[in-house]
């Protein structure tokens, strides 16, 4: 007889207090795999996305569907030729896998160890498991598609929240300047940060607001907001400036300009590159509130607020 976990999961796609918490197989790690105890399990807005169903054409699924794609734990057991990691060992992953099935919000998870870094030493389990999709969303926009250098102007809009958290910290030890765009109840967190600037997006125009900082202009628009941030911020882009949004594929912008969407990739070698800047005092994770497997839903919920600060984690 197989053994059992607990985890939280769907049946069917519909709203996050559909979500139920009991027993299913716990999973066997195959070839090349390893069967990670989990620790803690970011929640994304892209978790609640997944339960209504907002994905189902875009990746396939099957149920019992297990929710969550960040995770910080422990190896547990090796599979055949799984060898790069120890029994023991503190790893996390951003562990999008081809089909959504078997997620992390749940006791274990079987992944290919090539999904797996080993997780930041100064930052705990519970920080480390919000860090894989955001940090590596931050990290693949500001470098990969953004093209960041030292001494750019790069300005964050959605920056309070988990990319943002990530981006900022990305943008300074880059040794960029950035100006951070959130409601005014974030401005201290975002100064703690690292943020030179900060504009309140609730009370001003923010081209208008970011103009009074920067005159010449920003080289870098990294988008992680929903709101109207973006067109009113568009002309303060710089003539050939760099524009990446992660929530918009085809936004209205200039002809002068160069526009990527970044959709986040799964990547241990960039994750570990994150570790060594976290070891290094770069980067800090917080986590805002961790809830227990039985409040998912309740996750769920409050991240489609997109008004949460920092990380939420579920750990089990
Ligand atoms: N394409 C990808 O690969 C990818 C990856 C990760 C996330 N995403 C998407 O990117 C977005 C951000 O993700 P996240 O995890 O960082 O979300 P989050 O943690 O909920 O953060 C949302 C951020 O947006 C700010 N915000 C909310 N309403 C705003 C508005 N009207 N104007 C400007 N800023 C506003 C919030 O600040 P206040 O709380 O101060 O309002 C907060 O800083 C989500 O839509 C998510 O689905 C895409």
């Amino acid at each position: 007889m197989s053994k059992k976990m607990k985890a939280s999961y769907i049946e069917a796609f519909g709203s996050p207090d559909s979500i139920k918490t009991g027993e299913l197989d716990r999973p066997e790690p195959g070839e090349g795999e390893v069967l990670v105890r989990v620790q803690s399990a970011g929640v994304n807005p892209v978790d609640s996305a997944i339960v209504r169903g907002m994905l189902k054409d875009a990746i396939p699924s099957k149920f019992p569907l297990i929710p969550g794609w960040d995770v910080a734990g422990v190896v547990e057991e090796r599979g055949y030729a799984a060898r790069r990691f120890s029994e023991g060992d503190k790893v996390y992953a951003y562990a999008r896998r081809p089909v959504i099935q078997h997620g992390t919000f749940a006791e274990y998870i079987a992944l290919p160890e090539s999904y797996l870094a080993r997780s930041p030493e100064k930052l705990t389990q519970e920080e480390a498991g919000g860090v894989p999709l955001t940090g590596l969303t931050a990290w693949q926009s500001l470098f990969d598609a953004g093209n960041l250098k030292k001494g750019d102007v790069i300005l964050i809009l959605g920056a309070s929240g988990g990319v943002g958290t990530f981006a900022v910290q990305f943008a300074k030890w880059k040794g960029a300047r950035v100006i951070g765009v959130a409601s005014q109840k974030n401005h201290d967190y975002l100064k703690e940060l690292g943020a030179d600037d900060t504009v309140d997006y609730k009370e001003n125009h923010v081209g208008d607001a970011v103009e009074k900082i920067v005159p010449a202009g920003v080289d870098v628009i990294f988008d992680c907001s929903r709101g109207e941030a973006l067109k009113q911020s568009m002309n303060t882009l710089i003539k050939n400036g760099r524009l990446v949004s992660i929530t918009n594929r085809n936004p209205d912008r200039r002809v002068d300009i160069r526009f990527e969407y970044v959709f986040v990739e799964p990547n241990a070698r960039q994750l570990e590159q994150i570790s060594e800047l976290a070891d290094n005092g770069y980067v800090k994770a917080p986590v805002s509130r961790a809830f227990r497997l039985e409040e998912a839903g309740r996750a769920l919920q409050e991240i489609e607020s997109l008004h949460t600060r920092g990380k939420m984690v579920i750990t089990p």
